[in-house]
């Protein structure tokens, strides 16, 4: 069975924060490898499928501009169950909640904006892995 992947981003909170190589840093710790990275600027039509199930929801355009505002590093991840352990590691959606020890309760915390800047995105699934470091990745 080929290696599991995901595709973990450094928001542009995090890479603005100076905060990727911490971020980095945690994933290697953890055990798993980094196979490729690039950092820019994303464009609209980027988001905008990365993004398109929350699509209509209050915070779908405050999350496009948001993303939209600065450099991101994505990176491609491999590891056995890397898509949940990845998940596990960045902790909860609200940084105010996520737990200590992961990267959202340790290093973020709520702005009072109308998006959740919460420094990483990691795939959910299998598919939505796929999906995503293709986008990425492509
Ligand atoms: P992600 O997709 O970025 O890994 O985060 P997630 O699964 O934990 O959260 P999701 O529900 O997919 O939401 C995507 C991103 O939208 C922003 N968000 N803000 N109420 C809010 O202010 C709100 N809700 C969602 C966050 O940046 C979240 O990571
Ligand atoms: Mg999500």
């Amino acid at each position: 069975m080929a290696t599991e992947e995901t595709l973990v981003l450094v928001k542009p909170d995090g890479v603005a924060r100076g905060l990727t190589g911490q971020i980095l840093a945690r994933i290697e710790a953890k055990g798993y490898e980094i196979v490729d990275i690039r950092k820019f600027t994303p464009a609209r039509e980027v988001l905008a499928a990365h993004y398109a199930e929350h699509e209509g929801k209050p915070f779908y355009e405050p999350l496009i501009e948001f993303m939209m505002s600065g450099d991101v590093v994505a990176v491609r991840v491999a590891g056995h169950r890397v898509i949940e352990g990845f998940r596990s590691l960045a902790g909860a959606t609200e940084p105010t909640t996520a737990a200590p020890g992961t990267i959202r309760g340790d290093l973020g915390r709520d702005w009072g904006l109308k998006v959740q800047q919460n420094l990483v995105h990691g795939s959910d699934s299998p598919e939505s892995a796929e999906r995503e470091l293709a986008l990425w990745f492509s």
